[in-house]
Protein backbone atom coordinates (compact mmCIF):
# COMPACT_ATOMS: atom_id res chain seq x y z
CA UNK A 1 0.00 0.00 0.00
CA UNK A 2 1.28 3.30 -1.19
CA UNK A 3 1.25 5.18 2.42
CA UNK A 4 1.43 9.02 0.80
CA UNK A 5 -1.17 8.27 -1.51
CA UNK A 6 -3.33 7.26 1.16
CA UNK A 7 -2.51 10.31 3.23
CA UNK A 8 -2.99 12.73 0.77
CA UNK A 9 -6.82 11.56 0.15
CA UNK A 10 -7.78 11.41 3.88
CA UNK A 11 -6.41 14.82 4.08
CA UNK A 12 -8.37 16.36 0.72
CA UNK A 13 -11.44 14.33 2.08
CA UNK A 14 -11.15 15.83 5.43
CA UNK A 15 -10.34 19.08 4.65
CA UNK A 16 -13.62 19.42 2.01
CA UNK A 17 -15.69 17.73 4.25
CA UNK A 18 -14.44 21.00 6.70
CA UNK A 19 -16.98 22.84 4.86
CA UNK A 20 -19.87 21.31 5.56
CA UNK A 21 -20.51 23.14 9.03
CA UNK A 22 -23.23 25.77 10.40
CA UNK A 23 -20.91 27.57 12.61
CA UNK A 24 -18.26 28.56 9.68
CA UNK A 25 -15.34 29.99 11.99
CA UNK A 26 -16.36 28.11 15.29
CA UNK A 27 -16.03 24.64 14.50
CA UNK A 28 -18.19 21.28 13.16
CA UNK A 29 -22.33 21.56 14.01
CA UNK A 30 -23.58 19.22 11.18
CA UNK A 31 -26.76 18.36 13.02
CA UNK A 32 -28.98 15.29 11.65
CA UNK A 33 -31.20 16.26 8.87
CA UNK A 34 -29.82 19.62 8.28
CA UNK A 35 -28.39 21.31 4.71
CA UNK A 36 -24.83 20.62 5.79
CA UNK A 37 -25.49 16.87 6.53
CA UNK A 38 -27.06 16.59 3.26
CA UNK A 39 -24.11 18.45 1.59
CA UNK A 40 -21.83 15.98 3.53
CA UNK A 41 -23.81 13.12 2.54
CA UNK A 42 -23.16 14.14 -1.04
CA UNK A 43 -19.90 14.32 -1.07
CA UNK A 44 -19.58 10.86 0.53
CA UNK A 45 -21.58 9.65 -2.24
CA UNK A 46 -19.59 10.94 -4.98
CA UNK A 47 -16.20 9.94 -2.70
CA UNK A 48 -17.50 6.53 -2.79
CA UNK A 49 -18.36 5.78 -6.20
CA UNK A 50 -15.08 7.23 -7.23
CA UNK A 51 -13.78 4.15 -4.76
CA UNK A 52 -15.31 1.72 -6.82
CA UNK A 53 -18.86 1.68 -4.67
CA UNK A 54 -22.28 1.35 -5.76
CA UNK A 55 -24.04 3.91 -3.25
CA UNK A 56 -27.56 4.74 -1.85
CA UNK A 57 -29.03 6.22 0.95
CA UNK A 58 -31.54 4.08 3.17
CA UNK A 59 -34.68 5.41 5.19
CA UNK A 60 -33.03 6.55 7.85
CA UNK A 61 -30.53 8.61 6.05
CA UNK A 62 -27.25 6.47 6.16
CA UNK A 63 -25.08 6.65 2.79
CA UNK A 64 -24.08 2.89 2.23
CA UNK A 65 -21.45 1.93 -0.08
CA UNK A 66 -20.91 -1.59 -1.50
CA UNK A 67 -17.86 -2.31 -3.10
CA UNK A 68 -19.39 -6.02 -4.57
CA UNK A 69 -17.41 -9.40 -3.75
CA UNK A 70 -17.47 -12.80 -5.99
CA UNK A 71 -20.30 -14.19 -3.35
CA UNK A 72 -22.50 -10.72 -2.98
CA UNK A 73 -25.11 -12.67 -0.99
CA UNK A 74 -22.48 -13.70 1.55
CA UNK A 75 -22.62 -11.83 4.89
CA UNK A 76 -20.22 -8.84 4.33
CA UNK A 77 -17.68 -7.13 6.18
CA UNK A 78 -18.97 -3.06 7.37
CA UNK A 79 -16.92 -0.78 8.17
CA UNK A 80 -18.65 2.91 9.25
CA UNK A 81 -18.80 5.72 11.58
CA UNK A 82 -20.97 8.58 11.88
CA UNK A 83 -20.90 12.03 9.25
CA UNK A 84 -23.20 14.02 11.91
CA UNK A 85 -21.24 16.39 14.82
CA UNK A 86 -21.96 17.78 17.87
CA UNK A 87 -22.48 21.41 18.24
CA UNK A 88 -18.94 23.27 17.56
CA UNK A 89 -17.48 20.23 17.19
CA UNK A 90 -14.11 18.82 15.96
CA UNK A 91 -13.38 18.35 12.29
CA UNK A 92 -12.57 14.34 13.07
CA UNK A 93 -15.25 12.98 15.33
CA UNK A 94 -16.82 10.11 13.30
CA UNK A 95 -16.42 11.73 9.90
CA UNK A 96 -12.66 10.24 9.76
CA UNK A 97 -13.71 7.12 10.20
CA UNK A 98 -16.39 7.13 7.16
CA UNK A 99 -13.45 8.65 4.97
CA UNK A 100 -11.06 5.98 5.96
CA UNK A 101 -13.57 3.43 5.44
CA UNK A 102 -13.94 4.56 1.60
CA UNK A 103 -10.02 4.39 1.49
CA UNK A 104 -10.07 1.09 2.87
CA UNK A 105 -12.33 0.22 -0.10
CA UNK A 106 -10.52 2.33 -2.61
CA UNK A 107 -7.19 -0.11 -1.75
CA UNK A 108 -9.45 -3.31 -1.95
CA UNK A 109 -10.24 -2.40 -5.42
CA UNK A 110 -7.24 -0.93 -6.52
CA UNK A 111 -5.35 -4.66 -4.92
CA UNK A 112 -7.16 -5.79 -8.46
CA UNK A 113 -8.56 -9.24 -6.24
CA UNK A 114 -12.02 -9.20 -5.89
CA UNK A 115 -12.61 -10.37 -2.87
CA UNK A 116 -15.13 -13.22 -1.97
CA UNK A 117 -17.77 -10.91 0.10
CA UNK A 118 -18.88 -7.59 -0.21
CA UNK A 119 -17.43 -4.55 1.69
CA UNK A 120 -19.20 -2.06 2.72
CA UNK A 121 -18.92 1.21 4.16
CA UNK A 122 -21.40 3.19 6.32
CA UNK A 123 -21.85 7.00 6.42
CA UNK A 124 -24.23 6.84 9.72
CA UNK A 125 -26.56 9.22 10.70
CA UNK A 126 -27.11 10.63 13.92
CA UNK A 127 -24.75 9.01 16.02
CA UNK A 128 -24.54 11.68 18.78
CA UNK A 129 -27.75 12.60 19.29
CA UNK A 130 -27.09 16.29 19.93
CA UNK A 131 -30.24 17.69 17.98
CA UNK A 132 -33.15 14.67 19.78
CA UNK A 133 -30.99 14.20 22.54
CA UNK A 134 -30.99 10.45 21.84
CA UNK A 135 -28.66 8.82 19.53
CA UNK A 136 -27.50 5.73 17.22
CA UNK A 137 -30.15 6.74 15.00
CA UNK A 138 -28.51 5.31 11.63
CA UNK A 139 -27.16 2.04 13.34
CA UNK A 140 -29.90 1.55 15.26
CA UNK A 141 -32.36 1.55 12.69
CA UNK A 142 -30.11 -0.59 10.68
CA UNK A 143 -30.73 -3.29 13.46
CA UNK A 144 -34.31 -2.58 13.30
CA UNK A 145 -34.41 -1.05 16.60
CA UNK A 146 -36.12 2.10 14.98
CA UNK A 147 -39.78 2.89 14.08
CA UNK A 148 -42.31 5.56 13.52
CA UNK A 149 -43.17 5.72 17.13
CA UNK A 150 -39.31 6.44 17.95
CA UNK A 151 -39.46 9.05 15.02
CA UNK A 152 -42.52 11.18 16.46
CA UNK A 153 -41.61 10.68 20.30
CA UNK A 154 -38.46 12.55 20.15
CA UNK A 155 -38.38 16.53 19.60
CA UNK A 156 -35.25 18.80 19.13
CA UNK A 157 -35.37 22.17 21.03
CA UNK A 158 -37.70 23.82 18.78
CA UNK A 159 -39.83 21.11 19.01
CA UNK A 160 -39.46 19.71 15.82
CA UNK A 161 -39.52 15.96 15.95
CA UNK A 162 -37.68 13.22 14.41
CA UNK A 163 -40.23 12.65 12.15
CA UNK A 164 -40.41 16.18 11.18
CA UNK A 165 -37.22 16.91 10.55
CA UNK A 166 -36.56 13.32 8.15
CA UNK A 167 -39.94 14.56 5.54
CA UNK A 168 -38.17 17.90 5.59
CA UNK A 169 -34.89 16.54 4.28
CA UNK A 170 -36.77 14.14 1.98
CA UNK A 171 -36.84 10.86 3.66
CA UNK A 172 -39.92 8.76 4.39
CA UNK A 173 -40.68 8.18 8.22
CA UNK A 174 -42.68 4.92 7.48
CA UNK A 175 -40.21 3.80 5.70
CA UNK A 176 -37.92 3.50 8.80
CA UNK A 177 -38.09 -0.44 8.80
CA UNK A 178 -36.64 -0.96 5.55
CA UNK A 179 -33.05 0.27 6.96
CA UNK A 180 -33.08 -2.61 8.86
CA UNK A 181 -30.50 -5.44 7.48
CA UNK A 182 -31.52 -8.82 7.72
CA UNK A 183 -29.88 -11.48 10.83
CA UNK A 184 -26.96 -12.39 9.68
CA UNK A 185 -26.46 -10.34 6.71
CA UNK A 186 -23.73 -8.44 8.05
CA UNK A 187 -20.75 -10.70 9.08
CA UNK A 188 -17.92 -8.23 11.02
CA UNK A 189 -17.96 -4.48 11.46
CA UNK A 190 -15.34 -2.65 12.09
CA UNK A 191 -14.64 1.24 13.00
CA UNK A 192 -11.75 3.38 12.77
CA UNK A 193 -12.13 6.68 15.42
CA UNK A 194 -10.23 9.55 16.91
CA UNK A 195 -9.71 8.03 20.78
CA UNK A 196 -11.34 11.69 21.92
CA UNK A 197 -9.06 11.53 24.99
CA UNK A 198 -5.55 11.79 25.86
CA UNK A 199 -4.13 8.37 26.59
CA UNK A 200 -2.69 7.69 23.37
CA UNK A 201 -1.36 11.14 22.66
CA UNK A 202 0.10 11.44 26.01
CA UNK A 203 1.92 7.70 26.04
CA UNK A 204 3.09 8.52 22.27
CA UNK A 205 1.35 5.61 21.06
CA UNK A 206 -0.02 5.33 16.78
CA UNK A 207 -2.58 2.78 17.51
CA UNK A 208 -5.40 2.16 20.06
CA UNK A 209 -7.28 -1.55 20.11
CA UNK A 210 -10.40 -0.92 21.44
CA UNK A 211 -11.13 -3.65 24.21
CA UNK A 212 -14.90 -1.77 25.27
CA UNK A 213 -17.36 0.62 25.27
CA UNK A 214 -19.22 2.01 28.02
CA UNK A 215 -22.98 1.33 28.21
CA UNK A 216 -25.13 5.03 28.43
CA UNK A 217 -28.60 5.70 29.90
CA UNK A 218 -29.61 9.87 29.00
CA UNK A 219 -32.50 10.77 30.83
CA UNK A 220 -34.24 14.56 30.35
CA UNK A 221 -35.86 15.34 33.50
CA UNK A 222 -38.39 18.13 34.18
CA UNK A 223 -39.20 19.44 37.62
CA UNK A 224 -42.57 21.68 37.77
CA UNK A 225 -42.74 24.23 40.65
CA UNK A 226 -44.75 27.37 40.39
CA UNK A 227 -43.34 31.04 39.74
CA UNK A 228 -43.84 33.65 41.99
CA UNK A 229 -42.00 36.99 43.13
CA UNK A 230 -38.57 36.81 44.44
CA UNK A 231 -38.95 39.28 46.67
CA UNK A 232 -42.23 38.57 48.55
CA UNK A 233 -42.67 34.97 48.47
CA UNK A 234 -41.22 33.96 51.52
CA UNK A 235 -38.65 30.72 51.76
CA UNK A 236 -41.15 28.57 53.40
CA UNK A 237 -44.21 29.57 51.11
CA UNK A 238 -42.46 28.98 47.33
CA UNK A 239 -42.37 26.09 45.13
CA UNK A 240 -38.83 26.73 43.72
CA UNK A 241 -38.33 24.24 41.30
CA UNK A 242 -34.21 25.43 40.88
CA UNK A 243 -34.01 24.42 44.55
CA UNK A 244 -35.41 20.96 44.16
CA UNK A 245 -33.90 20.29 40.65
CA UNK A 246 -30.26 21.49 41.74
CA UNK A 247 -30.50 19.53 45.06
CA UNK A 248 -30.62 16.19 42.82
CA UNK A 249 -27.98 17.45 40.33
CA UNK A 250 -25.66 18.44 42.57
CA UNK A 251 -25.33 14.67 44.35
CA UNK A 252 -25.16 12.79 40.89
CA UNK A 253 -20.96 13.33 40.20
CA UNK A 254 -20.23 11.94 43.73
CA UNK A 255 -22.64 9.10 43.09
CA UNK A 256 -20.64 8.59 39.99
CA UNK A 257 -17.13 9.08 42.15
CA UNK A 258 -18.40 6.89 44.70
CA UNK A 259 -18.04 3.90 41.99
CA UNK A 260 -14.08 4.57 41.52
CA UNK A 261 -13.92 2.65 38.46
CA UNK A 262 -14.45 4.93 35.52
CA UNK A 263 -18.26 5.37 36.13
CA UNK A 264 -19.22 9.26 35.06
CA UNK A 265 -22.38 11.12 35.07
CA UNK A 266 -22.79 14.12 33.99
CA UNK A 267 -25.68 16.77 33.98
CA UNK A 268 -24.75 19.07 30.62
CA UNK A 269 -28.31 21.04 29.87
CA UNK A 270 -29.78 23.00 32.29
CA UNK A 271 -32.76 25.33 31.65
CA UNK A 272 -34.97 27.63 34.32
CA UNK A 273 -38.09 28.51 32.97
CA UNK A 274 -39.55 31.12 32.72
CA UNK A 275 -35.20 32.45 33.31
CA UNK A 276 -35.89 35.80 35.42
CA UNK A 277 -33.69 36.91 38.03
CA UNK A 278 -36.55 37.67 40.56
CA UNK A 279 -39.10 35.09 39.46
CA UNK A 280 -38.89 31.68 41.25
CA UNK A 281 -38.56 29.46 38.80
CA UNK A 282 -41.82 27.58 37.42
CA UNK A 283 -40.04 25.09 35.90
CA UNK A 284 -36.29 23.25 35.60
CA UNK A 285 -35.39 20.85 32.75
CA UNK A 286 -31.94 19.12 32.87
CA UNK A 287 -30.47 15.90 31.07
CA UNK A 288 -28.16 13.75 32.59
CA UNK A 289 -26.28 10.65 30.46
CA UNK A 290 -24.49 8.01 32.41
CA UNK A 291 -21.92 6.15 31.91
CA UNK A 292 -20.02 2.50 32.61
CA UNK A 293 -18.51 -0.71 31.58
CA UNK A 294 -20.42 -1.37 34.71
CA UNK A 295 -23.91 -1.67 33.62
CA UNK A 296 -25.23 -2.03 37.57
CA UNK A 297 -23.60 0.66 37.81
CA UNK A 298 -25.82 3.15 35.54
CA UNK A 299 -28.74 1.31 36.81
CA UNK A 300 -27.57 2.40 40.58
CA UNK A 301 -27.36 6.00 39.58
CA UNK A 302 -30.21 6.08 38.28
CA UNK A 303 -32.05 4.40 40.51
CA UNK A 304 -30.77 7.33 43.04
CA UNK A 305 -31.75 9.85 40.48
CA UNK A 306 -35.68 8.34 40.78
CA UNK A 307 -35.89 8.28 44.66
CA UNK A 308 -34.11 11.93 45.01
CA UNK A 309 -36.79 12.73 42.94
CA UNK A 310 -39.38 11.84 44.43
CA UNK A 311 -38.03 13.06 47.60
CA UNK A 312 -37.33 16.36 46.92
CA UNK A 313 -39.72 17.71 44.49
CA UNK A 314 -42.18 16.05 47.28
CA UNK A 315 -40.70 18.31 49.85
CA UNK A 316 -41.10 21.05 47.49
CA UNK A 317 -44.79 20.23 46.60
CA UNK A 318 -44.30 19.97 42.84
CA UNK A 319 -43.99 17.18 40.25
CA UNK A 320 -41.45 15.99 37.98
CA UNK A 321 -41.30 13.53 35.10
CA UNK A 322 -38.00 11.68 34.29
CA UNK A 323 -37.99 10.56 30.34
CA UNK A 324 -34.52 7.80 29.22
CA UNK A 325 -33.82 9.30 25.89
CA UNK A 326 -31.03 6.48 25.61
CA UNK A 327 -30.35 3.42 27.44
CA UNK A 328 -27.50 0.86 25.74
CA UNK A 329 -25.46 -1.73 27.64
CA UNK A 330 -21.62 -1.61 27.11
CA UNK A 331 -20.18 -4.32 25.26
CA UNK A 332 -16.96 -5.83 24.81
CA UNK A 333 -15.72 -5.90 21.11
CA UNK A 334 -14.01 -9.22 18.87
CA UNK A 335 -10.99 -10.33 20.90
CA UNK A 336 -10.11 -12.26 17.82
CA UNK A 337 -10.09 -9.38 15.36
CA UNK A 338 -8.14 -7.08 17.82
CA UNK A 339 -5.51 -9.93 18.17
CA UNK A 340 -5.60 -10.27 14.53
CA UNK A 341 -5.36 -6.29 14.62
CA UNK A 342 -2.19 -6.07 17.15
CA UNK A 343 -0.17 -8.64 14.71
CA UNK A 344 -0.75 -6.10 11.94
CA UNK A 345 0.52 -3.19 14.51
CA UNK A 346 3.58 -5.67 15.09
CA UNK A 347 4.35 -5.90 11.05
CA UNK A 348 4.44 -2.51 10.50
CA UNK A 349 5.95 -1.65 13.93
CA UNK A 350 3.34 0.51 14.71
CA UNK A 351 3.43 0.95 18.64
CA UNK A 352 -0.25 -0.12 20.00
CA UNK A 353 -2.33 -0.04 23.40
CA UNK A 354 -5.45 -1.87 24.78
CA UNK A 355 -7.92 0.76 26.10
CA UNK A 356 -11.72 0.64 26.78
CA UNK A 357 -13.99 3.92 24.88
CA UNK A 358 -15.70 6.44 27.34
CA UNK A 359 -16.84 7.62 24.75
CA UNK A 360 -19.77 6.34 22.33
CA UNK A 361 -19.68 5.00 18.52
CA UNK A 362 -21.91 3.65 16.17
CA UNK A 363 -19.71 0.10 17.43
CA UNK A 364 -21.33 0.67 21.01
CA UNK A 365 -25.19 -0.40 19.16
CA UNK A 366 -24.08 -2.64 16.36
CA UNK A 367 -21.51 -4.07 18.51
CA UNK A 368 -24.60 -5.49 20.53
CA UNK A 369 -25.06 -8.36 18.06
CA UNK A 370 -22.35 -8.48 15.06
CA UNK A 371 -18.74 -9.40 15.76
CA UNK A 372 -16.97 -5.59 15.98
CA UNK A 373 -13.40 -4.29 16.30
CA UNK A 374 -12.27 -0.86 16.96
CA UNK A 375 -8.93 0.94 15.95
CA UNK A 376 -8.35 4.87 17.93
CA UNK A 377 -5.75 7.59 16.64
CA UNK A 378 -4.50 10.06 18.87
CA UNK A 379 -5.82 13.07 19.42
CA UNK A 380 -3.55 15.74 20.05
CA UNK A 381 -4.33 16.68 24.08
CA UNK A 382 -7.20 14.72 24.19
CA UNK A 383 -9.07 17.09 22.99
CA UNK A 384 -12.94 16.51 21.14
CA UNK A 385 -15.99 17.36 21.08
CA UNK A 386 -14.55 21.00 20.47
CA UNK A 387 -13.31 23.18 17.74
CA UNK A 388 -9.62 22.03 18.36
CA UNK A 389 -9.83 18.60 18.02
CA UNK A 390 -7.03 17.49 15.59
CA UNK A 391 -5.16 14.53 14.68
CA UNK A 392 -2.17 13.94 12.16
CA UNK A 393 -3.75 12.78 8.52
CA UNK A 394 -0.56 10.14 8.74
CA UNK A 395 -2.27 8.64 11.97
CA UNK A 396 -5.36 7.95 10.15
CA UNK A 397 -3.49 6.42 7.10
CA UNK A 398 -1.25 3.71 9.63
CA UNK A 399 -4.62 3.29 11.08
CA UNK A 400 -6.34 2.94 7.52
CA UNK A 401 -3.61 0.35 6.40
CA UNK A 402 -4.10 -1.92 9.74
CA UNK A 403 -7.92 -2.31 9.30
CA UNK A 404 -7.40 -2.77 5.25
CA UNK A 405 -5.39 -5.56 5.82
CA UNK A 406 -7.95 -7.22 8.56
CA UNK A 407 -10.46 -6.36 5.90
CA UNK A 408 -8.62 -8.54 3.39
CA UNK A 409 -8.11 -11.06 5.52
CA UNK A 410 -11.70 -11.57 6.80
CA UNK A 411 -12.88 -10.92 3.04
CA UNK A 412 -11.27 -14.00 1.86
CA UNK A 413 -12.58 -16.12 4.66
C1 LIG B 1 -20.56 10.68 21.47
O1 LIG B 1 -19.50 11.08 21.04
C2 LIG B 1 -20.72 10.42 22.85
O2 LIG B 1 -19.90 9.67 23.40
O3 LIG B 1 -21.65 11.00 23.44
MN1 LIG C 1 -18.91 12.61 19.31
MN1 LIG D 1 -17.94 9.92 17.27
Amino acid sequence: MEIDGIIGRIATNLEHLKQYTATPGEGCTRLPFTKEARDAVNYLTTIMKEAGMQVREDAAGNVIGVLEGKNPEAPCVMMGSHYDSVINGGDFDGIAGVVCGIEVARQLRDSGIMQDRNFVVVGFCDEEGMRFGTGYFGSGAMLGDRDVEYCKSFKDKDGVSIYDAMVEYGLVPEKIREAAWAEGSIGQFLELHIEQGPVLDTENVEIGLVEGIVGIQRYQVTVHGRADHAGTTPMDMRMDAVDAATKVISKIPDWAREKADGTVATTGYIRTIPGGMNIVAERVEFTVDIRSMNNDNINDIANRIRAALEREVKAMGGSYEINAKLEITPVFLSKEMLSRMEEGCKKHGYSYKYLPSGAGHDSLEIGQVIPTAMLFVPSRDGRSHCPVEFTKYSEFAKATVIITELAMQLLSE
